[in-house]
This record gives C-alpha cells, structure tokens and sequence, in this order.
C-alpha cells in the first residue's frame, strides 16, 4: 500500500519479516523436536502428534506468532492496516470501482449474508470482508504475507497454467473470487474465454471491478452472488472453479456449492476447486491448530469430511485429490518450511 506513514510501514515489513522468521526458521525446528520425540513411535492421530510437542516453549512461540502477528498486522491500534486505510477514506474510494453496476461489476445490495459467513472473523480479518469499503484491499495487502515462499499470488497463476493443461475453456466461473487472485490469470490464460467471478464481498468485488478496467482486461466481470445459490441458468459454463473457498464453508455449505458447480456446468465440464487437505497426524495437527488460531472456523471439518463423496453425491465422476504445488518443488516429501496443505479436487460433469 502506497499511502502509509513509514512507522506503519515498518510495522507492517516486521510483520512480513516475522512470518517468513516463523515459516523458515520455527517451524523447521519445531518439526525436528516432532521428529525426534515420535522417532519409532508414529502418532495414531492429530492429538497424539500434538502431544509431542505442546509442552515446548518453542511451540508456544510458533503458536503465538501465528495467531498474533496476523491480529496486529490487521488491527493493531496505530500501525495496523485498518487504522492505515481507514484514515485515508479518499485514497480508498480512488482504488476502488464506485458501487454501481457497470460492464466490470453487478452488485446486489439487497441480497442476504448467511450466518455462517457474518459469524466468524475469517483470517482474523476484522468485519470478515464485508465490514469496510477498505476490505478488498486490506485482504490484498494482507495476501502475500500468508503464502511465505512463494512469490506474490504464485499458487494462483500455478492453478491457471494447470487450467491451461486440462484444455480450452470458453466460459468460466470463478467462486469466491475475492478481489480477482484466480480470475486474473485464468483471463489473462484463456483470452477467448468469459470469465465470471462471485462472491459475497461488495469491497472485494469492486477492487477487483476496478483492477480489471485499469488492466484493460475485457473478458472478467464480477457480482455479488452466493456461491451456494448462483444467479445464472444451468449449463452456463465449461469451467467451475474456486481458490480457498471450500475451507471456509460448513460442510453443509460446501454440499450445496458442489451442487451448483454441477448445475452451472455444461456436460463433460471441468469443476476444481482448489484448497487445503492434511491426511497425517502432523500436518491434521498443524492445520487444526492453525484454524483455532486463525479464526477459520470451518477448516477442520471440511479437512474431515468425506469429499470424494460428496463430490459422487452431486453427480460428478470421481473426484481426483492431488497435491498442489503453490511454488516449485513444494510439495516435495523433503519441504522443509511451514506451508499450506495445496490440494486440488477436480473432476467432470459427465458428457
Ligand atoms: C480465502 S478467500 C479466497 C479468495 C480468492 N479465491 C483467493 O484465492 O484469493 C474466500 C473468499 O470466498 C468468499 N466467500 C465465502 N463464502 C462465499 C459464498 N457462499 N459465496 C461466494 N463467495 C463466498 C469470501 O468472501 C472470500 O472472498
């Protein structure tokens, strides 16, 4: 962000600095401790695994970095970036698409938030997107600094370029598109193609409205839709996909967006969606701690449920769940940094 005074600039890079600290150097360590506590003794589940740790205090830092710093780099009184965006209500309002609709951007005003969505302060995201003009571009500042290792939004352009590998797509719908991390490649990718991004966030939309007109993108658009009830007739696309949508939806939720990703989709279409998924006790460990402390309250049970299943329940052909590489090599059995589980679910529509 360009406006900001240098104290909460500084801030904010010692944010930056303290999480690449906490991916590179803690957890690296933390993981040796793991390792030479259930040497010969592989735990049976996530609270096993969390038992030879817990007593560290070099857990406890990692946990506190982890659920700290992400609170301070969004909230801190002075140099938090809501104090930062919200003194500069004239900056903010030039980033940003004006609320109305246009080519780029229909909003719906008048449709209704779910509960699930209003009751949880996503990311520790104060007012979870929906509370400020200046939320889209919060969460894009906030962005890069969750992905540490990767270059800015480099998964995303990666999930493109798999995009790419799997064929030719001439209409596309991007769920809980956010400001347009995905959107953006994948129209960029595929210039003949039309692509739809939705999502519940008016703050986010019009970033990403406004980011599409300054780049002369002419194939992106974007509304406010849910991604549970989309407003558009069935078979209107050939691809459906999301990133870092499914993890934030009850289970219930995310049953309901696979069906609709099967409704929107045109017979032998693709559907992936791209997320997050921990099958051994140390990663289950690691990310279910990591929902506790980052507020996302949903992650667990969508890591647990039965996805293959629900993927059969709404019609499609067996999903496949792959490992995602957010950056060269990552997914490498040998990664020795915190990262995200990259999991991709894809399948198709049956022709
Ligand atoms: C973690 S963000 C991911 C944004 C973007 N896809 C990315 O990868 O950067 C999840 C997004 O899903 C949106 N979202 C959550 N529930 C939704 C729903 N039911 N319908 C549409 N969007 C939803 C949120 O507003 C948020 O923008």
């Amino acid at each position: 962000m360009s406006t900001m005074d240098r104290s909460t600039t500084a801030f904010q890079e010692l944010i930056g600095t303290m999480r690449q600290h906490w991916a590179n150097q803690l957890y690296p360590a933390l993981h040796q401790r793991y390792e030479q506590a259930t040497q010969g003794q592989p735990p049976a589940d996530s609270a096993q695994a969390g038992q030879a740790v817990e007593d560290l205090p070099l857990y406890h830092w990692f946990c506190f970095i982890e659920r700290h710093y992400q609170r301070m780099k969004y909230s801190d009184p002075r140099w938090g970036l809501a104090a930062a965006l919200s003194a500069r209500p004239d900056w903010v309002a030039e980033q940003l698409h004006p609320a109305q609709d246009s080519a780029y951007l229909r909003l719906r005003p008048e449709l209704p938030l779910p509960d699930y969505y209003s009751a949880i302060d996503i990311h520790q995201h104060p007012g979870n997107l929906v509370g400020a003009d200046y939320d889209g571009l919060m969460y894009r500042a906030s962005a890069t600094s969750i992905h540490p290792n990767t270059r800015r939004f480099e998964a995303h352009e990666r999930m493109a370029q798999w995009l790419q590998s799997q064929g030719n797509f001439l209409s596309v719908l991007d769920m809980g598109c956010g400001f347009g991390k995905c959107g953006f490649p994948i129209a960029r990718h595929f210039e003949q193609a039309q692509v739809l991004g939705i999502d519940l966030s008016a703050p986010c939309l019009r970033l990403a409205a406004r980011t599409a007109e300054q780049e002369g993108l002419r194939n992106i658009r974007f509304e406010q839709a849910d991604a549970a009830q989309v407003p558009c007739e069935d078979a209107s696309f050939d691809l459906v996909t999301s990133t870092q949508l499914l993890h934030e939806l009850p289970v219930e939720v995310i049953a309901r967006v696979l069906a609709e990703s099967y409704r929107l989709l045109k017979p032998g279409g693709l559907v992936a969606h791209l997320d997050f998924r921990a099958h051994q006790p140390w990663p289950q460990f690691l990310i279910e701690g990591h929902s506790v402390r980052n507020n996302e309250g949903y992650l667990p049970g969508f890591n647990r449920m039965d996805i293959a299943a629900a993927y059969l329940a709404a019609g499609f052909e067996p999903v496949r769940i792959e490992p995602f590489a957010e950056t060269e090599g990552a997914t490498r059995a040998d990664w020795p940094y915190w990262r995200f589980p990259w999991t991709l679910f894809w399948s198709r529509k049956p022709a």
